[in-house]
């Protein structure tokens, strides 16, 4: 028997560590693997935490540390404390860390300084950005890591640029990506499931098709919301686009703070501010939104994924091959580049560009096949 600590925090993880762990239920060696959940509690609204947990039928952690929001210091201060009196206790044969989040590092670092092997999935990504704090996170943890899961070839070269190859102990992999794995897994059941789009109007009975009728958009990104005339010039261009077809906005709480505290207000007939959505809402509003505009990781992948074009709200991205591909676009956060770039419409629009880059479908699989038979 092995037993593995799985660390998540952040709604991303939430949904990757869902793939992972429906592998593990699904493997013919599940009685050989024991997974404990740790949950650092960085997200804790019930429509940023705990509705992924009931619709992505996640076990309940067998740890929640209620660490909650803090400056990027004390947050990772405090969940690395934690997590090492969990971990000194479980005595686990690996810890396993998702992403790039504060949650991520904390685990990365407590296990590194336990001497306990550090699986790291979504390895090897990069935007050369040290600004980031995601790009720290990364960084770190890539470097201590004993098994590398990478999503792509990029991200693997990306790892021998700095050194980083198998041998010696460790493991690299491009294993594909995760969240590939949940969408093929999810999206029937999101149709199945979702009344989003009737709840929001956007559903036109006269047409049996309802897509075209919106943009959808999500922004969280540190460099955009904790920069207040980038964060207005970003409305600015929602609300000239909204004018012709509505945007649709579920806030992330990061985002509606910043508004609330400069008084960044919108208009609700051109860009519709909602609450965040659950996993599935979200698989059905990427599907049928005519274009996606955002600055989130996991939304540029599903865009590609989905073939909706993408108009991504940074100046560079990790996810290269979805920009090389034709499909998304990086538009930063200047009105009038972003305006212009939807109203041309010169991007997305060649399905043989959209290849299959990120895996077969069957990454968790892999990820588990990898640590059995290395941890044994
Ligand atoms: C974090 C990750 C980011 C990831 C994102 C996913 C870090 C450094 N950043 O960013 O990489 O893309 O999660 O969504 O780990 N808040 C609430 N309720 C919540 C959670 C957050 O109100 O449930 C508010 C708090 O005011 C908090 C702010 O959002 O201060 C930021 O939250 P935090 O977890 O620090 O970072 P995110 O921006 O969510
Ligand atoms: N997501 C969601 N509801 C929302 C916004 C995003 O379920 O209101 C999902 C989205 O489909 C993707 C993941 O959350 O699977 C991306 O998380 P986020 O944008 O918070 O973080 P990032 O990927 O940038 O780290």
């Amino acid at each position: 028997m092995i037993k593995i600590v799985t660390i998540v925090g952040a709604r991303p993880q939430f949904i990757k560590a869902a793939s992972v762990n429906r592998a593990i239920q699904a493997s013919s060696q599940k009685n050989h693997i024991q997974e404990i959940f740790v949950h650092t509690g960085q997200h804790y609204d019930y429509l940023m935490d705990r509705v992924f947990f009931e619709e992505l039928e996640l076990p309940k952690p067998h740890y929640h540390l209620g660490v909650g929001s803090e400056s990027h210091g004390k947050q990772t201060g405090v969940m690395l404390e934690r997590i090492e009196a969990v971990l000194e206790r479980e005595k686990p044969e690996a810890v396993v860390v998702y992403g790039d989040t504060n949650s991520t590092l904390a685990g990365a670092l407590a296990a590194a300084k336990l001497n306990i092997p550090i699986a790291h999935v979504e390895a090897g990504l990069r935007s050369y950005v040290r600004t980031m704090p995601e790009e720290i996170n990364r960084l770190l943890t890539d470097h201590l890591s004993t098994f590398l899961f990478c999503p792509t070839n990029q991200a693997v070269k990306n790892l021998e640029k700095e050194g980083i190859r198998s041998g010696r102990g460790r493991v690299i992999r491009n294993v594909g990506d995760v969240m590939y794995d949940s969408i093929l897994y999810y999206s029937k059941l999101a149709e199945e499931k979702s009344t989003i789009l009737k709840d929001l109007g956007l559903f036109n009975p006269q047409s049996a098709i309802c897509n075209l009728q919106y943009y959808l958009a999500t922004l969280h990104r540190a460099e955009n919301t904790d920069d207040p005339k980038r964060l207005k010039s970003i409305l600015k261009a929602l609300h000239e686009i909204g004018k012709e077809v509505p945007v649709i906005l579920p806030i992330h709480p990061r985002t509606k703070k910043v508004m609330k505290t400069y008084n960044l207000p919108v208009d609700s007939h051109r860009v519709r501010l909602i609450e965040p959505v659950s996993y599935l809402n979200m698989l059905v509003l990427e599907k049928h939104a005519r274009a996606i505009l955002t600055d989130s990781g996991g939304v540029q992948k599903e865009a590609y994924w989905f073939k909706v074009p993408c108009l991504t709200l940074r100046d560079e991205t990790e996810w290269v091959e979805t920009v090389k591909s034709g499909w998304n676009v990086l538009v930063g956060a200047e009105t009038k580049k972003i305006v212009d770039a939807v109203r041309q419409r010169e991007w997305g629009k060649d399905p043989l560009k959209n290849k299959r880059i990120f895996g077969n479908g069957r990454t968790s699989e892999k990820i588990v096949m990898v640590l059995l038979a290395h941890i044994y």
